[in-house]
């Protein structure tokens, strides 16, 4: 299980982040070498768009540097990818659909929150409409999914 992909909806905002953290800690504790990451959005809203610059300065504060380019997911990430972690409903859906489309049966689909211990909703919110806040909110969220889901790559 060592190929990870993070899904929105833009692609913009909290996939790339959760990407950008997810290589940062892995890179910081030597394993970078063990897992390949990438993200996408499950829309062609912001194709081939930097991220946008509310995370990525809110991330920079956090000592995380975003580097990524808006992509959509596609048929073929099913192959590419062990685990494909969604950020909410709405895109686990779309994702789901997807595979049901091409009669792709894949174990590996699951909301990212579904790796924290307790959370009070298994959703990261879209901090797209919100205000500044929400960037802070959103970062911290993906921070902790990240620790638990790399304590259980790395134990599975
Ligand atoms: P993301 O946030 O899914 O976290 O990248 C959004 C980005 C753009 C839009 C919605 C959510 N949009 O409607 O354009």
């Amino acid at each position: 299980m060592n190929n990870v992909l993070f899904v929105c909806l833009g692609n913009i905002c909290r996939s790339p982040v959760a990407e950008a953290i997810f290589k940062k800690k892995t890179a910081d504790t030597g394993l970078s070498a063990k897992f390949m990451a990438d993200s996408a959005g499950t829309s062609a809203y912001h194709l081939g768009e930097s991220p946008d610059a509310r995370s990525t300065e809110n991330a920079r504060i956090n000592g995380v540097k975003v580097l990524h380019k808006a992509r959509q997911f596609v048929v073929e990430d099913f192959n590419r990818f062990d685990i494909i972690l969604a950020m909410d409903y709405h895109n686990l859906h779309r994702i789901e659909a997807l595979a049901k489309k091409h009669g792709i049966v894949h174990q590996g689909i699951r909301l990212l929150r579904s790796f924290q211990n307790d959370p009070e909703t298994l959703e990261v919110p879209d901090p797209y409409f919100g205000g500044p806040e929400g960037f802070q909110e959103v970062f911290d969220i993906l921070d902790d999914c990240n620790q638990k889901l790399i304590e259980y790559l790395t134990a599975n």
